[in-house]
């Protein structure tokens, strides 16, 4: 049988990474954030000083790194030029920046073609989360899942994750801010815009708790593999 690729996207905030991750657990598979892919490369554009606003300097710079993205579920890790990078893409600086980075087509060639070398390794198949895994990465996917949450339930979960964080609530209310402006990035944007797959289930978790979304999905895989 072909491999399997689970392929998830939306919006930040609609539970992706959280959802993926569990799915992968529970079905024995690899997995893929390819959000952190566009974020390391980020990372490394903001620490060796290429303006991140001018993409024909991101374009010329981009195939420098060396990133490697680890697809274990269990712990997914990613180095740049070999350094652990999985806390410092996480940073506020990094978030802000990484839409303006993703845009670029030169960028997203080249991690494409690293995502797709990624599912190629994978022993069992690959759950693979982002927002054009269903659209443009892997169009012959076994499973196309398109998550999607309410403003209010995406920005309350957001919330929730940061409080418990200890983070103010000033800074939560910038936060969802740039949220909303990231989501209006890559939704807009010319090259691979987060959107829906003609062949993608919808699932929206507004009102569904975390297992039942890892059910349904998993249930969507079966019924496919
Ligand atoms: O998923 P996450 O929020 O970490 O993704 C960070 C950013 O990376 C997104 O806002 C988007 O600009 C970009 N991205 C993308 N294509 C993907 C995954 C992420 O453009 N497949």
């Amino acid at each position: 049988a072909a491999p399997v690729v689970v392929a998830i996207d939306g919006p930040a905030g609609s539970g992706k990474s959280t959802v993926s991750r569990a799915v992968a657990a529970r079905l024995g598979l690899s997995f893929l954030d390819t959000g952190a892919m566009y974020r390391a490369m980020t990372w490394w554009m903001l620490a060796n000083e290429v303006d991140v606003q001018d993409a024909d300097a991101v374009a010329i710079a981009c195939g420098k790194p060396v990133i490697v993205s680890g697809t274990d579920a269990a712990g997914p890790t990613i180095t740049v030029d070999g350094q652990d990078v999985s806390g410092p893409i996480r940073s506020q600086e990094v978030t802000s920046q990484v839409s303006a980075v993703a845009a670029v087509p030169q960028v997203r060639a080249r991690l494409v073609e690293l995502q797709r070398g990624c599912a190629e390794v994978a022993e069992r198949g690959i759950v693979a989360e982002g927002r054009d895994m269903g659209s443009v990465v892997f169009p012959e996917a076994t499973a196309k899942i398109f998550l999607t949450a309410s403003e209010a339930a995406r920005a309350e979960r957001r919330a929730a994750e940061l409080r418990a964080k200890g983070v103010d609530a000033a800074t939560i209310t910038a936060m969802a801010a740039d949220l909303a402006r990231r989501d209006a990035a890559d939704s807009s944007r010319e090259t691979a815009p987060l959107v829906q797959a003609a062949d993608a289930v919808l699932v929206d978790t507004s009102d569904l708790t975390l297992e039942q979304v890892i059910d349904r999905i998993a249930g969507l895989v079966e019924e496919k593999a």
